[in-house]
């Protein structure tokens, strides 16, 4: 009964997260205190101040037998490889440098107690439980954020079928769906995060005119359309091929409504959104958009430097993206302030992005500001009609996407029915 004491000292990943895009190795910004249940109870939007991304976890000691050590060590190693966390290999570090020095005491410990060693390797799985549950939320973890988000994040029944319409329309994962290139999107959880940050830090709401740069299949402004049901939900996708399967899952969505309209449930499909083929660059102005979300990651410096003219002579108040102030800001010279952040999940590959919410800090001058009004508000004339579009009768704005979907995709029927729906339908529009 000798079990050799060993201190391990571990939690001591001081590691600084990327400014950019590395979630910090703390709880900081999605903390169960700071979390949406915490947040949802607010009353209108938040602005807190900047975050600092450099958290760091407090140092605990815990004294488990050594060979409990060598067991709790394999375990570590055996997460590692699931998990790739940071945190876990700095403690597994640690660890392995304390058995090194505790060589000589090996004898011992073979005589320690088997009841002991159950104590101590209860301890550590404890132990090791709070290391997990206190990271930001990994890829391969089964809830999105953590165990507390992840029970208190609803999503409403109207989102959910629009994305079961989706998916069995183009694929769960992004890109063309089944069979084509993937490409950058969140899942849904994620997404309603996202949105429910909106809501409290930005006051998303139902008056709120929302643009999704690079809408690829158009799901964040289908979803926004749906929750809280902006008065404005808008997609723009310069490749046509991600644009035409966007328009047939509207397509699928709107006849959806229409089936509703005979007995409307409470939580109905909302149709307020429309999504255009074209080139953000296009316009000269983000407005009449309230909130402008892009999901960045791989844009070009290019297009960042064009945003950011565009975004500094127009009124829009809120941007939503995945790069950091010291791009945003510093590098591209956004008028921005950061608002929140939070670390996201996505689709189709094992990455992990930190959502940005930011404000705007300065208007341009008024003569520089976007003179073109639509509905009373200052509109960049490509989007006038998507508005108007988008504002239509549920009857009107069926139809008119039923032309789109006819014109681009049912051109032509292919007669192989082996490959994947997305992947015919691309074919039968490229044809
Ligand atoms: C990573 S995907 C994101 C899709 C979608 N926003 C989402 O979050 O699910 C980025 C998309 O932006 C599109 N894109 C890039 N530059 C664009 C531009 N100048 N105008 C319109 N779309 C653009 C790309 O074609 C690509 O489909």
């Amino acid at each position: 009964m000798t079990a050799e004491i060993v201190s391990v000292i571990r939690g001591s990943s001081n590691i600084e997260a990327d400014k950019e895009n590395k979630p910090p190795m703390s709880i900081a910004p999605n903390s169960p205190k700071k979390g949406l249940q915490a947040q949802a109870k607010g009353k209108g939007p938040k602005t807190p101040p900047r975050q600092s991304t450099s958290n760091r976890r407090k140092s605990n000691i815990i004294t488990p037998s050594n060979s409990v050590l060598n067991a709790s060590e394999k375990k570590r190693n055996d997460d590692d490889q699931v998990r790739g966390s940071e945190a876990r290999r700095s403690l597994n570090l640690v660890s392995r440098s304390e058995s090194e020095s505790t060589e000589t005491t090996q004898s011992t410990v073979e005589s320690t107690s088997l009841s002991v060693v159950v104590e101590d390797l209860k301890e550590v799985t404890e132990d090791l439980k709070e290391i997990t549950i206190s990271k930001p939320e990994t890829p391969k973890k089964k809830g999105a954020f953590g165990r507390t988000a992840t029970n208190t994040i609803s999503i409403n029944p109207n989102v959910r079928k629009v994305y079961h319409l989706v998916n069995k329309q183009t694929g769960s994962v992004g890109g063309n769906g089944h069979g084509g290139a993937i490409y950058g999107e969140l899942t849904i959880g994620s997404m309603q995060k996202m949105v429910e940050l909106m809501k409290e830090h930005t006051g998303l709401n139902s008056e709120s005119r929302f643009i999704d740069v690079g809408c690829g299949l158009g799901k964040p402004s289908i979803h926004v359309a749906q929750d809280p049901g902006v008065a404005f939900s808008y997609g723009i996708e310069m490749e046509k091929v991600r644009w035409v399967l966007g328009i047939a899952n509207m397509h699928q969505i709107l006849r959806a409504a229409k089936k509703e309209e005979v007995a409307p449930p409470k939580s109905a499909i909302a149709h307020k959104c429309y999504l255009s083929h074209g080139d953000m660059t296009d316009a000269d102005y983000f407005d009449p958009f309230t909130h402008v979300y892009m999901f960045d990651i791989g844009f070009p410096p290019v297009l960042f430097a064009k945003l950011s003219d565009m975004w500094n002579r127009s009124k829009s108040e809120f941007m939503i993206c995945y790069h950091g102030p010291r791009l945003m800001i510093d590098r591209y010279e956004f008028n921005l302030e950061l608002l929140h952040q939070a670390p996201t999940s996505m689709h189709g590959s094992s990455e992990g992005h930190m959502g940005y919410i930011y404000r705007r800090t300065e208007s341009s001058e008024k003569e520089e500001l976007c003179a073109n009004k639509h509905y009373g508000e200052r509109c960049d004339p490509l989007f006038e009609e998507a508005w108007t579009r988008a504002n239509d009768d549920l009857d009107v704005l069926s139809e008119h996407i039923s032309e789109l979907v006819e014109l681009h995709l049912n051109t032509g029927r292919s007669t192989r029915r082996t490959r994947s729906k997305p992947k015919r339908l691309a074919d039968e529009y490229e044809a």
